[in-house]
Formats: structure tokens, sequence, C-alpha cells
């Protein structure tokens, strides 16, 4: 009887508990204080028969010995949490919070984004592993231009087909072949080129492509669109040129340069003592273009662009040295916290 009794109870001690003084207390009581069921079992003691002493007294030592030590064990839980809600106090001002920086990058590209949407232009986007056929030949890319080169482009090994977009212009091409005009979009991504890596280059960098296509759409309106842009982007005074150029893409093509918002176009070592940076290559879309991806160029004309948000964070920002766009130091990325 009493041995079961005692069996009992030691396999209650492990699952006892006290949530806080009160509990604990009660617990004290019901085993251990001198009404408690410890010295109750004690008093049951007296009247074992004298062979069976040994054996049950044992028992009774071992439950008493755990009870003991499962109480302590609680009370130290219980002082712990005490002391927690002690020392809480909730009329003190928070710790300051580390907030982590947007990226540069997407600084300046969230406000591309945004002046283009602002113009009515809507966001596409394109895979970054993408077919020849997107990246080169439905841009108008002879067989043998020197952009298809090994040495600019990365290949996907065994798949000479498949390469790392080299530019974002594949998006437009991925774009005509699923929407019917008119498109007005830009398409912000990521490229690659194999470059060696210096401060002035890396093999993989971001550009925004534009693209605009319509029954009558001129050089015009691309025109001044960019103009547009430039003022939203470097402020309202800022100049634009446009220089005669050549995409196989495009035609006429331009590159754009920009008064340079360093020396406001007096001169300066950023902009070679010119007063003038180039920031885009732009053009009516090439004829071709429009008819290798399905719309009809005697219905249809177009204007694209196409950025580096590198070089635009550069003249915003006058970061030299291209490198620390990818290296993740935060002593250069905490520099961007109130562009935030
Ligand atoms: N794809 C060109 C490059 O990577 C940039 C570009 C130039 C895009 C002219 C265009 C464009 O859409 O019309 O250098």
């Amino acid at each position: 009887m009493l041995t079961e009794k005692i069996e009992s109870l030691l396999g209650e001690v492990a699952g006892l508990q006290a949530a806080d003084e009160k509990e604990l207390e009660s617990l004290r009581l019901k085993y251990l204080s001198k009404k408690g069921i410890v010295n109750e079992l004690m008093g049951e003691f007296r009247n074992v028969a004298p062979e069976q002493k040994r054996e049950i007294g044992m028992k009774l030592n071992t439950l008493k010995t755990a009870l003991q030590d499962k109480f302590n064990e609680l009370k130290q839980a219980v002082a712990v949490k005490e002391d927690d809600h002690a020392s809480l106090d909730l009329t003190r001002t928070p710790y300051p919070t580390p907030l982590g920086t947007r990226h540069p990058l997407s600084i300046v590209k969230n406000e591309i984004i945004d002046i283009f949407s602002r113009l009515g232009f809507s966001m596409a986007d394109g895979p970054e592993v993408e077919d020849d056929w997107h990246v080169f030949s439905s841009m108008n890319f002879a067989e043998d231009h020197p952009a298809r080169d090994m040495q600019d482009t990365f290949f996907v090994e065994q798949h000479p087909d498949i390469v790392l977009r080299t530019h974002t212009s594949s998006v437009q091409s991925r774009v005509m072949e699923h929407a019917e005009p008119p498109i007005r979009v830009i398409c912000p991504g990521r490229v690659y080129r194999n470059e060696a890596i210096s401060a002035r280059a890396h093999c993989f960098f971001h550009q925004v492509e534009g693209l605009y296509i319509d029954k009558d759409v001129s050089f015009t309106d691309l025109k001044q669109v960019l103009l547009t842009f430039a003022r939203e982007m470097f402020g309202a005074d800022t100049k634009i040129r446009l220089r005669p150029s050549y995409f196989p893409f495009t035609e006429p093509s331009a590159e754009m340069d920009i008064s340079c918002n360093i020396c406001g176009g007096k001169g300066c070592s950023f902009c070679k003592h010119t007063g003038w940076v180039e920031i885009l290559g732009c053009g009516m879309v090439d004829p071709n273009v429009l008819d290798a991806n399905g719309i009809d160029s005697k219905v249809y004309k177009g204007y694209a662009f196409g950025m580096g948000v590198e070089r635009i964070t550069n003249l915003k920002y006058q970061v030299k040295d291209l490198r620390l766009f990818s290296e993740n130091d935060v002593r250069f990325l905490d520099e961007f916290m109130a562009a935030n």
C-alpha cells in the first residue's frame, strides 16, 4: 500500500509546475509542509513491519529528495521570471533599432521607374538567361556582329544558343511578341558582359530599357520624353544633347548627353572638361525589329532607349569605383541612409 503510494507520487514529481510564487507555495504546502503528503507518509511509515522498513524507508527518502530538488528548481525559475518583470520598464524609450538602407542602385532604379510611370510607361520583365534570338537576332544583330563574340557574351556551357543577356533590349522583343500596340514599357534589369572587373567595368551591371510603339511616333516624342526624364532626374536646369550614333536595333540612333550635373556644364574632371556626360542610347525602332517581332512596320513606328543604372547613380552620387556596388560594404551602403 505505502509502496504503491510512494511510487505513484514519484511518477508525479517530474510533471510538477509552478508559474509564480503563489503556485510554488501551494506546492510546498501540499507536499513538503508539516501537514504535507511527505510528512503524512512518514506517519504511515511508523507502522511498517520491521522487515520492510529498510526497503520502504529508502523509497520514501528518494521521494523526499526528488520533491525537494524539484521544488528548488521551480523556485529558481520563478525567481528569474519575477526578476524579469521587475526590470521591464514599459515607459522606457526603445533601443534605436539599426535599420538597413536600400541599395543605391535600387534607389536610383526606383526613381527611374517612378519618373517613367508618371509619363505613362508600365513595367516589363524578362529572363536573364536568354536565347540568342531575343538578345541578338530579333534585335537585328547581323550573324557576324562583334557583340555576339565570346569576348563580350557569356554563353551557357554546351548550349551555344543560350546566353546571359548582354542588354535589356531583349525584353523589347519579349514584349512585342505578346503585346498589341500601343506599347509603352520600361524594362529594368541586370545584364552581363565578359569584362575584366575594375573600377570602371564589371561583368554584371544594370540597365533600364524603354520602348514606345504606336501609329504616330516621332523622334520629337522621344526627345521630349528624354528631356523630361533628364530634368526630373538631375534638376530643372539640366540640358540635353543628342549625338548621332549606331545601334543595330534603331534607325536613326543617337546617344544622349546631359549637361554635367557636377560642374553645371562649366567643365570638370568628371566630364573631362567638356561640360557634357553621356547617359543613354536611343533611337527610332528599326523596322526590321518590328517585323521580326510580329509588328507590322508599315502601320507602326516606335522609339527605344536604354540607360545604365550604375552610370546614372555615379552621376547622382559620384561613386568612383563600380566594385563598391557589389561588395556589400555597410560603410558604403550606410551613406545612402538619407536617400532612402
Ligand atoms: N542596348 C544598348 C546597350 O546595351 C542600349 C540601348 C541603346 C538600348 C539604344 C536601346 C536603344 O533601346 O535604342 O548598350
